[in-house]
């Protein structure tokens, strides 16, 4: 059976992070599912396609060929990571990524890459929805304020220009739309290890997930 780890959690929790380093010790295939529902709304964007018109998003998808290499997505072959994270995708995202519909067709295409090869998927719904029977599930969280900080210092260090109050607030509207949209909310999964990063470096909540790793594997090879 393949190996299979499920991150989920908040905007700003540290999944992206944590996820590809756990990723290279475990030799997986990191897949950001955020930046998928990302380069829907980027194209939506780029051809005025409204979250409203479900037929032509539907169509557009049919068209957009997504994979993973170096823990980037490549759309139709072109990696377009550095368009994906600009405050104008941010900020429309959530309305694309409430649609059923998108829904659908991007979890069948995280599925099918979960059947190709072993995979850290980190995202909203995985061990809710998309990969249900993970052989490893998280739910990482942090507070608003610690969240907000890092995405910051991620976009500062860009070179893009920033506000911090703005990011905040971004950040606290997001949690609200994906925790009370109809399809596929976040929430934790109940068998889910929960780990607050708030005031923990990178290293203490690999070591933790990684321990918890390891010890279902011991487990599982008894
Ligand atoms: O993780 P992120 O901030 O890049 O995600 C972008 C948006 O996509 C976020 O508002 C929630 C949504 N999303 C989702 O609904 N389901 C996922 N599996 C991943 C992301």
């Amino acid at each position: 059976m393949r190996l299979s780890v499920a991150i989920d959690g908040p905007a700003g929790a540290g999944k992206s992070t944590i996820a590809k380093i756990v990723a290279k010790r475990y030799n997986l295939m990191y897949i950001n599912t955020g930046s998928m529902y990302r380069a829907v709304t980027y194209k939506a964007l780029e051809k005025d396609i409204p979250p409203e018109n479900i037929e032509a998003l539907c169509n557009l998808i049919e068209t957009m060929e997504m994979h993973f290499e170096n823990d980037e997505l490549y759309l139709n072959d072109v990696n377009i990571n550095d368009q994906l994270t600009v405050p104008n995708i941010s900020k429309n995202v959530s309305a694309y990524a409430s649609i059923k519909e998108v829904r659908t067709r991007l979890v069948k295409l995280q599925r099918d890459m979960s059947k190709k090869y072993d995979v850290i998927m980190d995202g909203r719904d995985i061990g809710t929805v998309v990969l249900k029977d993970a052989s490893f599930k998280f739910f990482l969280t942090a507070s608003p304020e610690e969240r907000a900080t890092r995405r910051y210092e991620e976009l500062k260090a860009k070179g893009l220009e920033v506000d911090y109050s703005s990011i905040l607030k971004d950040i606290i509207q997001r949690d609200y739309l994906d925790s009370n949209r109809e399809v596929d909310p976040l929430t934790k999964a109940d068998d889910a290890l929960e780990v607050d990063t708030t005031g923990i470096n990178i290293d203490q909540v690999v070591n933790k997930i990684c321990e918890y790793i390891n010890n279902g594997l011991e487990l599982s090879m008894r």
